[in-house]
């Protein structure tokens, strides 16, 4: 099977978003704190309404349609997330609603949680899934669908929501080039969920930068070793086109993209000018330890970066800094702002994907790009996927409002016994919505 990867994407996210300008000013922050300093401008959340199976089920069904995809042709789904709703029952399950309705439901696949990774693990298995022996012949769909909520604090303005599917095969102008994978698995308490009676993380925000610039490092590290090992040549940020990374928050972004430009001066890579040798020099000898903790170091590479960020990363920024973090959704969505702003000049390209999940885990991988035919093109994903439109029909909500639905959403979480708000002019057609979770806890949805 050739040219395994992704052959046709979607995604969704809520209509409804706060602007951090707003939010900053009502948290009483200082004057560019989370624009600046984090680098969002906005951040969509879900109403009562909406909720990560909603999402899915408006992303699924809307990628079927769009793709003239007959619902018989999917024989792997798979789902990425890190939003419980159930302890047992799987996302999956109730995707399966759209396919039992066509009598298919040979499909494998389940749910994969490590925070932000299930998507990437999700994605691997069925990639694995059609390049094995396994494989009969069908699509695999992958779907990655999280809310992000902080409590209030430092955090909330790192939150978050979407969905996004995309279909998996052969001959996929999104490639994988399987044998360059380098991961790195690790086991900390930067970010995790152990109170399971409420949905916000308990997570330490200092710790979680450190343990996702040190698992960059460690997977750049393994990545450049395979590619090495396999090509007989030194690989640097020079080998690939672009660079897309799990995106919390813009800031992080920069600051990554600066340390594999660091890695690359240390391994004395010939994409590293003079200039930027000179600058960097000072920097050395510090031992790794120290050099996550060294903000001359941090500011001096951001500024030698700079110019190849702009060309590299700064295409793949635009649904991460308008709707914030996804979760599993987060480094998809970075791509897809990409392939919304490039897609006709993205033929032959290399792209490099780091995904990373607290806890931890991380992989970084690329993916080879060819133009496609239609539907399965890149041209054709970034007319579906219609992001400019997405954005620019959204409802700005108060910040006030946000905070009272994050409430609400408190008193919710894990409860039963209760219909949603019967006003939904919000939604545009064609979304599934929440009606009522009954005494037995079971969950029931609509299309509008
Ligand atoms: N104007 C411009 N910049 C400002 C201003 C201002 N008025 N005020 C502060 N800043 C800058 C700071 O200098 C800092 O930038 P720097 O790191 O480049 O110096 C940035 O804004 C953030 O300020 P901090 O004081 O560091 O922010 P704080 O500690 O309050 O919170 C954090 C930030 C830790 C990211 C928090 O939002 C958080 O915990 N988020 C959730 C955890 C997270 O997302 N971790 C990332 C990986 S794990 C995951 O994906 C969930």
């Amino acid at each position: 099977k050739k040219d395994v990867g992704i052959l046709a994407m979607d995604i969704y996210f809520p209509p409804t978003c706060v602007q951090q300008e707003a939010l900053e000013a009502h948290d009483g922050a200082n004057k560019g704190k989370y624009t600046i300093g984090l680098g969002q401008d906005c951040m969509a959340f879900c109403t009562e309404s909406e909720d990560v199976i909603s999402m899915s089920l408006t992303v699924v069904t809307s990628l079927l349609e769009k793709y003239g995809i007959d619902p018989t042709q999917i024989g792997r789904l798979e789902v990425g997330s890190e939003t419980v709703i159930d302890k047992s029952k799987s996302i999956k399950t109730f995707l399966m609603q759209i396919f039992e309705k066509h009598g298919n439901t040979d499909i494998e696949g389940v749910d994969s949680t490590n925070a932000c990774y299930g998507g990437t693990a999700a994605l691997f298995n069925c990639v694995n899934w059609v390049e094995s022996c396994s494989w009969d012949g069908r699509y695999g769909l992958v779907v990655c669908t999280d809310s992000a909520v902080y409590a209030e604090g430092s955090a909330r303005p790192t939150g978050g929501a979407a969905a996004i599917a995309m279909l998996i095969g052969p001959n996929a102008p999104i490639a994988f080039e399987s044998r360059y994978r380098g991961s790195h698995m690790s086991h900390v308490y930067d970010f995790y969920k152990p109170d399971l009676a409420s949905e916000y993380p308990v997570v330490n925000g200092k710790l979680s930068q450190t343990c996702y610039l040190m698992a960059l490092d460690a997977c750049y590290k393994h990545f450049c070793n395979k590619f090495e090992k396999l090509e007989g040549k030194q690989f640097s940020i020079s080998d690939a086109d672009y660079f897309v990374f799990h995106s919390p928050y813009n800031k992080l972004v920069q600051k990554s993209f600066a340390r594999l430009y660091f890695n690359d001066f240390l391994r004395n890579a010939s994409s590293v000018g003079e200039v930027a040798k000179e600058k960097l020099a000072p920097f050395s000898s510090l031992s790794s330890d120290e050099s996550y903790q060294n903000r001359d170091l941090e500011k001096a590479s951001q500024q030698v970066a700079k110019n190849l960020y702009d060309v590299k990363v700064q295409p793949t920024t635009l649904l991460p800094k308008q709707v914030g973090n996804m979760y599993t959704a987060s480094l998809y969505a970075a791509f897809a702002s990409l392939i919304h702003n490039k897609h006709s000049s993205l033929e032959g390209k290399r792209i490099i994907m780091f995904s990373y999940g607290s806890g931890l885990t991380s992989t970084m991988f690329s993916f080879q790009l060819q133009s496609g035919q239609h539907p399965f093109s890149l041209s054709n994903i970034a007319t579906v996927m219609n992001i400019s439109e997405k954005l620019k029909s959204r409802h700005e909500i108060s910040p006030e409002n946000f905070v009272e639905t994050l409430k609400l959403m408190e008193h919710r979480y894990g409860g039963k016994d209760f219909v949603t708000s019967k006003d939904r002019r919000l939604l545009s057609p064609g979304t599934f919505y929440l009606i009522e979770v009954d005494n037995l806890y079971r969950r029931f949805y609509a299309k509008k």
